[in-house]
């Protein structure tokens, strides 16, 4: 699987990262309209929903019934679902999903926070899901999330997560995504990890996924690509956040990605106008205000009648 080194394959997660802990139920219709709307952008991977629990995560209980309209009115989007077990993968199988991720944590506290058991058990699980969704032809995904830091044991030792992504990689997993899932990584630190991790994963098959807490997403995510990673995890308007990590803030935002992209010689295939409508329609469906770093200058520099999306 060989990448062209001037392309950046991002996956949009605000589907399933950006929305899992709103406050405010968001309705299918409206989960659904957001993904047209990443993908009229240009927006070629999202990560859609997830088949857990619907007692741990109530706003994914519509699973089911997101991807089967997204498959029908999106043939072409690769969307993916998150799968917690064999049970959410055998849900996902049913929606018609071809595409899974599997979600380790690589402390013993943050398995148990976030799927009520420990490393040992979540590896094992992770490992027979990874390989039954493997049987299935389905293409796969496998986090190790607070990769840098855990919020309830700290800084995450390096050699635990070379470990575990080459455990994942072993059980088949398509592409191995590094999670700074509280947001506390720093460029130098990011770049000496995956430096690390390219030796135990083809850096082919390596992704990133940062948190913007610290505001320093952007700088890790460049950090990650001088790395050699192609592959970044982002979320439209930095929307974001995991309930169970206390701490953790809102995603390195798709347009602060997009624009750092276009700005060094990346192609994305993204429009950042389109971006800006998807980040609208959020915006006025949350009753928030969104947008990542660069949102203002983006607003300014794309607003007015002549602001289609074909100046892009
Ligand atoms: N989808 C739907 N229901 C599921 C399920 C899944 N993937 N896995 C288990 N369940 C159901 C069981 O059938 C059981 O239902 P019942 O109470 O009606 O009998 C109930 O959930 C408890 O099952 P159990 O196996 O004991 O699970 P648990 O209570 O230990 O919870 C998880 C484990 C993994 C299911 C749950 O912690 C979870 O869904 N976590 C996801 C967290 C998340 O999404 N985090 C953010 C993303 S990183
Ligand atoms: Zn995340």
């Amino acid at each position: 699987m060989s990448m062209n080194p001037d392309t950046l394959i991002i996956t949009d997660v605000a589907p399933r990262d950006g929305l899992q802990n709103q406050q405010v139920a968001v309705p299918t219709e409206a989960k659904l309209e957001l993904i047209r709307l990443l993908h009229a952008a240009g927006v070629a991977s999202v990560e859609a929903t997830s088949f857990v629990s619907p007692k741990a995560v109530p706003q994914m209980a519509d699973a089911a019934e997101l991807m089967e309209h997204v498959h029908r009115e999106l043939p072409g989007l690769r969307a993916s679902a998150l799968v917690p077990n064999l049970k959410g993968l055998q849900r996902a199988q049913a929606a018609g999903v071809r595409e899974v991720a599997v979600v380790l944590s690589a402390t013993e506290t943050m398995n148990l926070k976030n799927i009520n058991m420990g490393l040992a058990q979540a590896t094992e699980v992770c490992e027979e899901t990874l390989l039954a969704a493997r049987k299935m032809g389905l293409r796969t995904r496998a986090y190790v999330a607070v990769a840098f830091d855990c919020p309830f044991e700290g800084p995450t030792a390096p050699d635990t997560v070379l470990r575990l992504a080459a455990a994942m990689h072993r059980a088949g997993a398509d592409e191995i995504v590094i999670a700074d899932t509280i947001g506390s990584a720093a460029p130098g630190r990011v770049k000496t990890h995956f430096e690390a991790l390219r030796q135990a994963v083809p850096v082919d098959q390596l992704a990133a996924h940062f948190h913007d807490t610290r505001g320093l997403a952007a700088a890790n995510a460049w950090a990650a690509i001088e790395a050699g990673v192609r592959r970044l995890d982002a979320s439209v308007g930095g929307i974001g956040g995991c309930p169970f990590a206390p701490g953790a803030a809102g995603n390195a935002a798709t347009e602060d990605l997009v624009l750092m992209a276009e700005g060094s010689g990346l192609a994305t295939q993204i429009s950042l106008p389109g971006l800006l409508q998807a980040v609208a329609y959020a915006e006025a469906r949350l009753g928030m205000n969104l947008g990542g770093r660069s949102i203002k200058w983006l607003r300014r520099r794309y607003a007015g009648p002549e602001a289609a999306p074909a100046r892009t």
